[in-house]
């Protein structure tokens, strides 16, 4: 069995956007598609605002486009096989219209360099996620007829004051990338040879999109880094203040400085880490009626043992502590998950560990993998890959099983309770019905009547299915 995500409204986040922009003075097409995480989304609205500047708008046909940007994600393998599919095709386009160019952005690109451009033939470009600056000079080598690379990763960039141009936006909610890269080395992942070196970005460049963003009607706002916990400003790494002059900002107070942005504004944001996730954090959620009841703290495996092979910093103890922890401060806070299966050496017992803990926790949504190799990291150098196919299906089997009753339990325990709802879009199943979330990220659909998209709108949740919420309107908000 493929892996499965279950939430529809995160799917999204695998699947390509490309969508018009706005640029003064339009000469040229750029195709932009993205894969992978809400980071790599993000980062195409970063590489939109510096193309629009070079005069490119961008459109969804690749028949019309003069340039094809693909923003890829290399964590598992089935992730870059698709991304090849895809290069595979815009060649067969190449070969009627030669003068389109296609580049490679992101993590893929990082990854597989050169050998993208010499042995695979597949592109004209290949561009790092530190690089997106220099993609002007990088089109025009292109245009000029030779191949251009650049894979070089950065200690300082983040994008901090591009403005980045929202793309397939609903004008209601967006992303902020808070941080960029990870410093940790859990074995299995790719990330930290892909995003290079953790860096968090000027917290006044982050209140001030946060603020521009509400003044344009936006009103939920996602702080996005691979471990938000980390999040500093004017310190290093080792806990030194770098400027005595000016503050220090820890993630705690960055959450509380964004939310006081406005009481309309709601927040969420994603990576959580469990060996870092602080009760400061936890208090200042519980503090801002605006920052989501929702906690994405991914587990991986339930075995402090299998725990240690990944390198994850913490054991299952630990993570349960955490979890008390949060359901202390904020007891109704929803709580979600990512789980590999199937990781190096893991024992039956140990998978079962994993079972049992999700039986215990009983998240509101989860993220199930199989194991992926992936080169260079550590569970590639150190340990074997040695959980068969078939034993990696039926273990994440097993725990898809366990997940759906439990979140099926969780959505049923919403019905018959009032939920405050902002207003994201039209259903895709009926133009009659809104959709948008609770607090704690349950989709809810229900009939339009007077509501408008952006509203906070209160629902009376009727029925549900496994994962989402049917209700109608109760009252308006503002
Ligand atoms: N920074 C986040 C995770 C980012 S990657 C964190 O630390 O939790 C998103 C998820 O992909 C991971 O949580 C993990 O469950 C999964 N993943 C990463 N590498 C993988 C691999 N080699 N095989 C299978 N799943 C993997
Ligand atoms: Fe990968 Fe671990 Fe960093 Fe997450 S925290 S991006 S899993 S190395
Ligand atoms: Fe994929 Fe890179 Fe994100 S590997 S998950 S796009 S950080």
């Amino acid at each position: 069995m493929e892996e499965k995500q279950i939430d529809e409204s995160r799917q999204g986040e695998f699947l390509e956007i490309s969508s018009p922009i706005i640029a003064h003075k339009p000469q040229k097409k750029l195709l932009l598609e993205s894969y992978g995480c809400q980071m790599n989304f993000a980062d195409s609205e970063i590489v939109a605002s510096i193309m629009a500047q070079e005069g490119y708008i961008t459109t969804r046909d690749v028949e019309e486009a003069d340039l094809v940007l693909l923003n890829t994600c290399a964590i598992r393998d089935n992730a870059e096989q698709r991304i090849r599919g895809r290069l595979e095709f815009l060649n067969s386009v190449k070969k009627r219209k030669p003068a389109m160019m296609v580049g490679v952005l992101g993590c893929m690109a990082e990854r597989l360099r050169e050998q993208l451009l010499e042995e695979e033939k597949l592109v004209d470009m290949v561009v790092g996620p530190d690089a997106y600056r220099d993609l002007p000079r990088l089109v025009s080598q292109v245009e000029h007829g030779s191949k251009a690379v650049n894979v070089l990763l950065s200690r300082e960039e983040t994008y901090g004051e591009i403005t980045p141009v929202r793309l397939d936006s609903n004008g209601v909610t967006a992303y902020i990338s808070i941080m960029r890269g990870c410093d940790n080395m859990c074995s299995f992942c790719v990330v930290p040879f892909t995003r290079g070196r953790e860096r968090s970005r000027d917290p006044k460049s982050i209140v001030e999109e946060a603020t521009d963003l509400f003044n344009r009607g936006y009103r939920e706002v996602t702080l996005l880094g691979q471990n938000v916990d980390s999040y500093k400003w004017n310190i290093t790494a080792k806990g030194e203040i770098v400027d005595a002059n000016e503050p220090t900002v820890n993630f705690a107070q960055l959450l509380a400085s964004v939310a006081e942005v406005s009481p309309k504004l709601r927040l969420r944001f994603s990576t959580s880490h469990p060996k870092d996730m602080t009760d400061e954090v936890l208090i200042t959620m519980a503090k801002y009626e605006n920052i989501c009841d929702y906690i994405h703290l991914p587990v991986q495996s339930g075995n402090s043992i299998v725990l240690k092979r990944m390198n994850r910093g913490y054991t299952r103890e630990w993570y349960l502590d955490r979890i008390a922890a949060i359901r202390k401060y904020m007891p109704e806070c929803a709580i979600s998950t990512d789980v590999i299966a199937g990781f190096c050496d893991e024992t039956n017992e140990e998978h079962a560990d994993t079972i049992s803990l999700m039986a215990e926790i009983k998240y509101d949504m989860a993220y199930m993998y199989k194991y992926s190799e992936r080169p260079r990291t550590l569970a590639e150098r150190k340990f074997e890959d040695n959980i068969s196919e078939e034993v990696k299906s039926q273990r994440l089997n097993e725990i898809i099983a366990m997940h759906m009753s439990c979140v099926t339990e969780r959505t049923a325990a919403h019905v018959g309770k009032r939920h405050k709802v902002l207003v994201e879009g039209v259903s895709k199943k009926s133009q009659e019905h809104y959709y948008g979330r609770n607090g704690q990220n349950v989709v809810v659909v229900f009939p339009k009547n007077e509501a408008k998209m952006g509203q906070y709108v209160w629902v009376n949740a009727l029925s549900a299915t496994a994962v989402t919420l049917i209700g109608e309107i109760d009252s308006y908000i503002d």
